[in-house]
């Protein structure tokens, strides 16, 4: 049995934190399900750590329904949240529904996230309402990032500050499950947290929110193009990738891989008839 909303509520009602990955292919989402994270993201962070994009603006549905797709099917346990790509879910409340709905029939998710407080509250409530749970995301909202003027730490001003709030009290009326907050002051969203009764789940947003988001790329070490403030690197895997890599290809040239153990053998007699003929 998959984790539930209720279960996700629950654990803020119990102050027990949430942990939230993001994972976009089989094989990392079965390592984050089997390690009993319960919430996996599959986050338009793709287009950058995945498919080389600059942003996560050009990310498409369909190729969110294909990662969405993989992790679903490395998964027992997680809640997986597919994430509403850029202008699929602003065009109009059944484009949005629709969006919405894609994740869970075709991909096999269990929740979305979108982008926005008040301004998509109205959305978020039509999609709730039609029984598919919704993840909010206030602060730093990355598909507005040339509206922000660049990856900057929101709510810093009273009026900033304020409109954070607003957005988070208008997400728990639209009956969103739980909110992300991105790269905002530490003591604005300990505020936050104390003010809605659903979770949040921070990044680059202090430590006194209900349950942390990392993109997995980071955590691990995998993604070097950059490397962001909030991030923790917990190992280092672009490293073992190269030396692995280089290591295979200098054996390859010098004759040292493959050995014996690595192929198979054939009997003697078919292969001299073989020869002969
Ligand atoms: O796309 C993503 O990975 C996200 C997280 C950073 C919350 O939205």
């Amino acid at each position: 049995m998959r984790v539930t909303v209720n279960k996700i509520k629950e654990m803020k009602q119990k102050q027990e934190k949430i942990a939230m990955l993001t994972a976009y292919d089989y094989p990392t989402a079965k390592l984050v399900d089997e390690a009993g994270v319960p919430l996996i993201l599959v986050g338009d962070s793709l287009g950058m750590v995945v498919l080389g994009y600059e942003s996560t603006i050009p990310v498409t549905m369909d190729e969110m329904i294909h990662h969405t797709k993989a992790v679903v099917r490395g998964t027992k346990q997680a809640m997986i949240i597919g994430d509403m790509p850029f202008m699929t879910y602003h065009t109009s409340a059944s484009d949005a529904l629709y969006n919405a709905a894609r994740f869970l029939q075709e991909a096999g998710a269990q929740a979305i996230k979108l982008e926005g407080g008040v301004v998509v509250a109205e959305t978020v409530k039509r999609i709730v309402d039609c029984g598919i749970p919704v993840m909010g995301h206030i602060g730093l909202t990355p598909q507005s990032v040339h509206q922000l003027g660049g990856h900057r730490v929101q709510g810093k001003t009273p009026e900033a500050a304020e409109r954070q709030l607003k957005d988070a009290i208008a997400l728990e009326q639209a009956g969103a499950f739980a909110i992300v907050l991105e790269t905002m002051p530490a003591p604005l969203s300990k505020l936050i947290t104390q003010k809605v009764s659903i979770p949040t789940i921070g990044i680059g947003a202090g430590p006194d929110c209900d349950g942390q988001v990392q993109v997995i790329s980071d955590l691990l070490g995998l993604f070097t193009d950059f490397v962001p403030k909030h991030a923790k690197q917990y190992a280092k895997l672009a490293d073992a990738m190269r030396t692995g890599i280089a290591n295979y290809a200098s054996e390859v040239k010098s004759g040292t891989f493959p050995t014996a153990e690595h192929g198979s053998t054939m009997d003697e007699s078919l292969l001299k008839d073989l020869a002969r003929s």
